[in-house]
């Protein structure tokens, strides 16, 4: 299946594809029962993301069952100005801040990484599959490398430390800051719906490797397995789609939530 696209001209349109995406998949996941687990990522990404979703009207969300988990984190406090938690959580209104799962940050990284998947465990319970974390929706942004998360181009292969590996930890990340904890490719290739927020001319040629599935990039290889991947790419990183015409300019139907 081709990648549903949304291709926008400027920052403000970016944020209304997103509101439209965003209240599509919550109508139908707040429509079923449990939690709805949202994961997001650093970047860019933090300020269109909290517009996207703050933008929709608040009446319709029913935020207690509504949770916001980071994809990747930086290994510092969540003061630090490189905290993503820290960036989602100075864009949030206060009252919304149990939205967000926190991420108890240790000296040692692995420490915070298994506290990570215990704090996800609870939540996303009755999602598992055979062990696996199921998340709703993954927003993914993509570095000019090809990385996505923390999964660098080369360090795919992370050291299983935690009892799921539904997340592990870098200490030598080629962008600093070195020390992050980050979920897996495998948890990212089992959410049910994966979004990727990408611009610019230098992202064209990853944007051209994710929809030939050529596993050099990282971003590549976190396409899900159900193939819900959905791209909102500005007009310069929508230069990499290959046979654009024919690609699905919407969200293909929610059938997996
Ligand atoms: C980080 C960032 C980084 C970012 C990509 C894409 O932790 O260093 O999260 O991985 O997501 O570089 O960023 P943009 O979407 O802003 O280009």
């Amino acid at each position: 299946m081709k990648p549903a696209l949304n291709v926008s001209g400027d920052e403000k349109e970016l944020i209304l594809q997103l509101r439209r995406y965003l209240e599509e998949k919550l109508t139908y996941l707040l429509d079923q029962n449990g939690t709805v687990s949202i994961g997001v990522s650093g970047g860019s990404m933090p300020r269109v993301f909290s517009k996207a979703i703050l933008s929709l009207p608040q009446e319709q969300l029913n935020w207690k069952r509504i949770r916001i988990f980071m994809v990747d984190e930086r290994n510092v406090d969540l003061d630090s100005e490189e905290s993503n938690q820290g960036e989602y959580l100075r864009l949030f209104p206060n009252e919304l801040r149990d939205v967000f799962v926190p991420m108890q940050i240790f000296k040692d990284p692995c420490l915070t990484a298994q506290h990570y998947e215990i704090s996800l465990r609870k939540y996303l319970l009755p999602e598992q599959l055979n062990n696996t974390a199921r998340f709703d929706i993954l927003f993914l942004g993509v570095g000019p490398d090809g990385h996505t998360a923390s999964i660098f181009p080369g360090k795919e292969r992370l050291e299983k430390i935690t009892e799921l590996n539904w997340v592990s930890v870098i200490t030598d990340s080629p962008k600093p800051p070195p020390s992050r904890i980050t979920l897996t490719l495998q948890t990212l290739q089992h959410a049910k719906n994966v979004a990727f927020i990408i611009c610019g001319k230098q992202k064209a040629e990853i944007v051209r490797g994710i929809c030939d599935r050529d596993q050099k990039y990282p971003a590549a290889q976190a396409r899900p397995f159900n193939d819900k991947l959905t791209l909102f790419l500005d007009e310069d990183a929508a230069t990499g789609v290959p046979d654009r015409d024919s690609s699905d300019s919407d969200s293909p139907p929610p059938f997996d939530g």
